[in-house]
């Protein structure tokens, strides 16, 4: 950490002089510390799960003076080996408690936009205003490259601690997964193509065929529906080849889709009502993990 410490603040260009204009700082950001605290927790208590970490009072307190003496210690103008074991300790705590990483950058934007403006407000005729940007830029860079590089050594030690067999297998099944991708993206494309036909087989049954007309369109707005679930199953593979995640709520809109167009056409059989009422209940069952699966994927809202 010795060398590491040194090293950081010299690929940051960390120099005495920005440490200087931090610490000079100090008693114009120290009035603000309250306002900084108030913001901060309103800030991160929109991120949805902010709850399930700050679990109670005690340890909101706890959270808000150990927030206010980092904040202070941004402007305390001694930056070294104690400050970054400090900042480390942080880091690993948040590993430990499973905080995402997400919540940490993200209320780093909190810190960088308040910090900056209120730098800005208090030394508008100052011919330094720059460097004291730039000195607080650094600062906080510094703070979030330590605070998240607990993270990344959690991650390291993960991968490091499995046995050559496991890493080679790890690789094979990554690649594996890989191609086998491609292969799905390329059956879609079959299936979205299979859709089309289904879709000008139905247009042409309308205008050639014995069909009923209220049965042709019903028939042929049931595979638009497939074609349009289809296109969007096609949609998200692209975002999971991208890096995104598996998109199951996709194929369950296919499914219900599908459902969808064989209600449309019995509909207008009264010999199918049992068939109906089935599907229909399918369909039910399918929207309801639909739902379930959607709420999960969003953050609650009003913790
Ligand atoms: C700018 C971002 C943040 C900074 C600088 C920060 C700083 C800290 C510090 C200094 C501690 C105390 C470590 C110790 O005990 O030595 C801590 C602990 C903790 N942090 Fe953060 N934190 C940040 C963001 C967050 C966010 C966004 C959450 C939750 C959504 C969070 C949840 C916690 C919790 C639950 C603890 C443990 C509290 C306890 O039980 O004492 N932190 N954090």
């Amino acid at each position: 950490m010795q060398k590491d410490h040194s090293l950081l603040k010299e690929h940051y260009q960390f120099t005495k002089d920005d440490e200087a204009l931090l610490l000079q700082m100090r008693p114009q950001m120290e009035s603000f510390a309250d306002e900084f605290l108030d913001g901060f927790y309103e800030f991160i208590w929109k991120f949805g799960k902010t709850a399930d970490f700050l679990r109670d009072e005690a340890v909101i307190s706890r959270h808000r003076g150990k927030i206010r003496q980092w904040y202070l210690d941004l402007f305390g103008g001694t930056y070294d080996i104690f400050y970054f074991m400090k900042l480390l300790k942080v880091g690993e705590i948040h590993v430990r408690l499973g905080l995402p990483t997400h919540y940490v950058n993200a209320a780093f934007n909190y810190v960088r936009v308040f910090t900056l403006d209120r730098i800005r407000q208090e030394n508008k005729d100052d011919e330094s205003l720059t460097k004291k940007l730039n000195a607080m830029e650094k600062i906080l860079d510094i703070n979030l490259d330590v605070l998240t590089s607990a993270y990344r050594e959690e991650e390291m030690s993960r991968f490091l601690s499995l046995s050559r067999t496991e890493k080679t297998l790890l690789g094979l099944l990554k690649k594996v997964s890989g191609y086998f991708n491609y292969v799905l993206a390329g059956a879609l494309l079959v299936v979205a193509s299979f859709a089309v036909g289904l879709f000008g087989y139905d247009v042409y049954l309308l205008f050639f065929s014995q069909i009923q007309v209220e049965k042709g369109i019903l028939t042929i707005l049931g595979s638009l529906l497939i074609l349009w679930a289809a296109i969007e199953l096609i949609h998200q593979e692209m975002n999971h080849l991208r890096g995104g995640s598996f998109a199951l709520e996709a194929f369950i809109t296919l499914a219900i889709a599908a459902l969808i167009r064989k209600i449309l056409i019995f509909s207008l059989s009264p010999a199918k009502s049992m068939d109906v009422l089935l599907y229909g209940l399918l369909v039910l069952c399918l929207s309801i993990s639909y739902w379930l699966i959607v709420q999960k994927m969003k953050p609650s809202k009003g913790q």
